[in-house]
């Protein structure tokens, strides 16, 4: 069987979804990473409870990144996000507005503070949908363990979390 074309997405506001990208990459031996990042970032309290608001409301934010705009050939996306306010992040809102994920199907991994991950299927089926609108499917999720808002977590740390989800993951 061929082997699947694979590839990360992900945003990241204090480096914890980053650090556990990194990790996934090379446990997984996947070289395409691709980071998005926010066109205009909020920071300090206002920009918290801002960002808590808007992902509350499932908005989408304008984005960058170098993930193309159709995915064509990338037959697996791991996308990677922060829990903001129960909900992905409104950047993975903003990507998955812009992409075209026609074939492609996606494994959405949430990294939050909360370690029993409460609320998590709703964030989830609202991810659904948009992968569905861009003609993707939603293969899995995973829910990992990041930081308190803010904070970033022992590098052993995410890397247990990694370890842990690693072999639940249906990759083929
Ligand atoms: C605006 C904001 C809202 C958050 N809301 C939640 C939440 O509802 N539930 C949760 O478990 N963690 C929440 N967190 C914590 C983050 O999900 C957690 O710190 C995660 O590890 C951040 O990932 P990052 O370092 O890649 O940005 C929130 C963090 C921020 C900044």
């Amino acid at each position: 069987m061929k082997t699947p074309n694979r590839a990360i997405a992900y945003f990241s506001r204090s480096g914890n979804t980053r650090s556990s990208a990194g990790m996934l990459a090379e446990m997984l031996s996947i070289a395409a990473v691709y980071p998005i990042t926010e066109v205009r970032e909020r920071r300090g309290i206002r920009g918290f409870i801002m960002n808590g608001f808007d992902a509350m409301r499932s908005k989408a934010v304008d984005i960058k990144t170098t993930f193309p705009e159709t995915a064509g050939d990338i037959d697996q996306l791991i996308l990677m996000t922060p829990v903001w306010a129960g909900h992905v992040t409104p950047a993975i809102n903003g990507f998955l507005e812009k992409t075209d994920l026609s074939g492609t199907r996606v494994i959405l991994i949430t990294v939050q503070s909360d370690p029993e991950f409460k609320g998590i299927k709703k964030a989830v089926s609202q991810v659904e949908k948009r992968i569905i609108k861009q003609n993707g499917v939603l293969r899995q999720s995973a829910a990992m363990h990041g930081s308190a808002p803010g904070k970033k977590a022992d590098r052993d740390h995410l890397a247990a979390e990694i370890a842990r989800i690693c072999p639940l993951l249906e990759l083929e």
